[in-house]
């Protein structure tokens, strides 16, 4: 990609492809039709009109192995030929039998039980129904079924959905060190102030029986529960990521199966299997695809894969060399105000001025139209997050890319995600060009 993209492009000829559509999907916008993609070959994306699009993102940080991955298919095609649908609450297969030893096992057996579904959304759904009572972080995303949106903690997800919520959750504040962090505050500090912050949550919501956090959960009685959808199975250079704590429930997704198939699970600690078995030894909630044999079929298959290639150690690896890669070319922007990450998943805070950090005002779109840049003129997927600041405003561009991603694609990803905020938001002046 030519390093000059600035004086061809030009901002203004970005749309949010909002033009009229005739497709009968239910896109996500009634006048959006995106790019349709005919084929997916490692980590690139064929559109219909013979473009080649680089995905960062692989999906939303799903086909961590690369697409059309030969061992996965054949493992899939064996599956079929075997079994290809049974119904978990009456039967078991040797697919789900064999896959949920593999996740066990994963956890050196500190987590004792798994139940397959069919996204992260049903594995969090899952997790609600075991522990009924939740208190989470602040601008958190879980999925976006009801039950997700419930425990979620950004107000814009959930505005237009409030009246068929529950309201059985409390909030407490992220760890966001950027914003929240207090001048002349250590880390240490501010640790114990949102340990506190915890603790009187706890004490609020239900004074009677309700690393720092965790002993709060145990002092109160409480689940320790890890939502490992995005940042398990892997992509922070660690399988779990929660290696040195142990949940007592936790959910995985996306790089589990890779995009293969459909699915997430729930993984269950010992404690409440212990519970299940005292009491009425059910869990009583099925779905009619959990436990599916070719999704189970397709994540252990996914699974031997990341292992036999090595690709968690390679997600530690090139995640610090993407971390260098952008501090070296976003770290003095004048509107790239954070530069975080962890492994494989590293995000730019775009900020109005990042000196007061105030964010972009949400209705200037700028993650969204960086993303369309980043679409329609350097071939290149990035992830537009929002609501970061306060559950509205708060621009985010988020990198996810494959767990397999190489140096040279490092340098390509950073240098097409610079050029695409920099078509969007100007070089170093900081002038808003939407
Ligand atoms: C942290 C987290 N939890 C849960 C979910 C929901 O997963 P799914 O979209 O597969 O339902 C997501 C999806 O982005 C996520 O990032």
């Amino acid at each position: 990609m030519a390093g000059n993209m600035m004086e061809t492009h030009d901002a203004e000829q970005i749309s949010l492809f909002d033009r009229s559509s005739s497709s009968s999907v239910l896109h996500a916008s009634l006048s959006t039709e995106p790019p349709s993609i005919v084929r997916a070959e490692g980590h690139y994306l064929h559109t219909s009109t013979r473009t080649a699009i680089y995905d960062t993102l692989n999906g939303a940080a799903v086909s961590c192995i690369g697409d059309n991955h030969p061992r996965v298919k054949r493992a899939m095609q064996q599956q079929l030929n075997a079994v290809e649908y049974c119904f978990a609450p009456h039967f078991t297969t040797p697919a789900y039998e064999k896959l949920a030893r593999f996740l066990v096992d994963s956890t050196n057996r500190q987590l004792q039980k798994v139940f397959v579904t069919g996204s992260g959304s049903e594995a969090i759904e899952a997790t609600i129904k075991m522990a009924r009572q939740f208190m989470t972080r602040d601008r958190s995303y879980y999925g976006n079924t009801l039950g997700a949106l419930d425990i979620l903690g950004y107000e814009a997800w959930r505005t237009i959905y409030k009246p068929l919520l529950s309201g059985y959750m409390s909030h407490v504040s992220p760890c966001y060190p950027y914003h929240d962090l207090r001048q002349g505050e250590s880390t240490q500090a501010y640790v114990e102030r949102l340990a506190q912050e915890l603790e009187d949550e706890f004490q609020r919501v239900s004074p009677r029986t309700l690393g720092r956090m965790t002993e709060v959960y145990e002092r109160r009685g409480a689940l320790f529960i890890l939502d490992g959808v995005f940042a398990g199975m892997g992509r922070t250079g660690s399988l779990h990521a929660w290696e040195g704590v142990v949940p007592d429930l936790q959910t995985v997704a996306k790089g589990l199966g890779a995009g293969y198939a459909p699915v997430g699970a729930l993984m269950v600690g010992k404690k409440i299997v212990d519970v299940l078995d005292r009491g009425t030894k059910a869990f009583v909630h099925f779905q009619t695809y959990d436990g599916h044999p070719l999704a189970c079929a397709a994540v252990y298959e996914v699974q031997q894969v990341i292992h036999d290639e090595g690709l968690v150690e390679n997600c530690g690896k090139m995640g610090d060399y993407l971390g260098e890669r952008l501090r070296a070319q976003l770290g003095t922007h004048p509107n790239v105000g954070d530069l975080r990450g962890r492994g494989l998943a590293w995000a730019s805070e775009l900020v109005k001025d990042r000196n007061t950090k105030e964010p972009f005002p949400v209705k200037q779109k700028v993650a969204p139209t960086i993303h369309a840049a980043g679409l329609q003129k350097f071939e290149i997927v990035l992830l537009p997050g929002g609501g970061v600041v306060d559950g509205v405003n708060g621009d985010l561009v988020v990198l996810a890319p494959a767990y397999d991603i190489n140096r040279e694609e490092v340098d390509l990803v950073v240098q097409r995600t610079a050029t695409a905020i920099d078509c969007v938001l100007g070089p170093t002046t900081g002038v808003v060009r939407l």
